[in-house]
């Protein structure tokens, strides 16, 4: 693929170009602490459509709008108290808020829908330029549709270099999956539509109530009501099969030279080429953060397959888990 992209470093001088790129209607790919997105002006139909085009996503998956801060809200959504709530303890940060929307979000960022998720993200670099852009920005992940999120500005040119004008390029995000996803339109029954690093748990103590857990595999009702587009089973996934261990205890990568074995920690002594980690002491945090970088490299490497070992817990193991399974969904 020709790589037309350029990647900019964050300075005054490139922030302020890429404001104006933003302002003008063309879409910027931006770092958030969770992934890379491709961002473009959420109140323009005409830049959002750029969006769907370029990562070639179906009309019918609906966008993140990003914004400065939490006092923008009432701009783009109709929050409620609960929401608010959640805004405080956790924006900015990787938490986003589906809500009613606000006539001023055009239908092609919300793919038809009466509510808009919205959330404030933390990465400096992208809040300046949300700031300089004074305008929410529409943005979902930065890859092709369907493949494995990109984790660093490396990704996103690899991915749609041939297709967009600038990568802004903030080093690799700190979190590695994407936000977690709450629908708060009723606030009795608040549901968790995607788990990330903002655990149910951390929810359910600023809630004081029940987060709902909906079945992984989207309902006829759901998929009738497309209340939950992004849980698409097949998604994130790389094009070497990728086959899930609940336990490492049988896996002999020796005997398997063609086939990847990718544990959560280090395993103990030497071992073969095709032996991976994904954090060197199975702590959770590098595990996220190392998961899509992971994938993606193992792609790559030319095995018939990669074996992963699943985490185990609450709270990330549950984001870590479910990115793994969609992952290995086949079709
Ligand atoms: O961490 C993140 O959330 C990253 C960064 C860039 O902010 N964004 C991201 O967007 O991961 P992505 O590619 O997952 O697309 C947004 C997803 C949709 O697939 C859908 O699941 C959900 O957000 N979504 C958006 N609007 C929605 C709505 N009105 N109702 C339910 N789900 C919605
Ligand atoms: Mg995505």
């Amino acid at each position: 693929m020709t790589r037309v992209a350029r990647t900019l470093r964050g300075t005054p001088r490139n922030l302020a170009l890429l404001a104006r790129t933003l302002q003008a209607g063309d879409v910027v790919a931006v770092p958030t602490e969770t992934v890379y997105g491709l961002a473009a002006n959420a109140l323009s139909a005409s830049a959002c459509q750029k969006i769907f085009r370029a990562k070639r996503r179906p009309a019918t998956d609906p966008l993140i709008v990003h914004l400065a801060s939490a006092r923008e809200l009432e701009s783009v959504a109709e929050p409620n108290a609960a929401a608010l709530a959640l805004a405080a303890a956790f924006w900015p940060g990787p938490l986003t808020l589906v809500l009613p929307k606000k006539k001023s979000v055009p239908a092609v960022v919300t793919s038809g829908r009466d509510s808009v998720a919205v959330r404030v993200p933390a990465h400096p670099l992208f809040r300046a330029l949300l700031r300089r852009a004074a305008l929410p920005l529409a943005a979902p992940s930065a890859n092709p549709f369907g493949y494995v999120s990109p984790t660093t500005a490396e990704h996103v040119l690899d991915g749609l270099g041939a297709r967009i004008p600038y990568i802004l390029d903030g080093g690799p995000a700190a979190i590695g999956v994407e936000s977690t996803i709450v629908d708060i339109r009723d606030p009795r029954r608040p549901r968790l539509l995607r788990p990330g690093a903002i655990t149910r748990g951390q929810l359910e103590s600023v809630l004081r109530t029940r987060v709902i857990v909906p079945a992984r595999r989207p309902t006829a009702a759901d998929t009738a009501a497309q209340l939950a587009p992004g849980m698409l089973t097949r998604h994130y996934s790389p094009r070497t099969p990728v086959i899930l261990a609940r336990t490492v205890a049988g896996w002999q990568p020796a005997e398997a030279p063609k086939e990847a074995f990718v544990f959560l920690r280090k395993p103990p002594g030497r071992h073969p080429a095709n032996v991976f980690w994904l954090d060197p002491r199975g702590d959770l945090r590098g595990v996220a953060r190392r998961l899509f970088a992971t994938l993606r490299a193992l792609d790559r490497g030319g095995f018939r397959r990669i074996h992963v070992e699943l985490a185990s817990g609450d709270g990330l193991a549950h984001a870590i888990n479910d990115r793994l399974q969609r992952a290995a969904a086949k079709g």
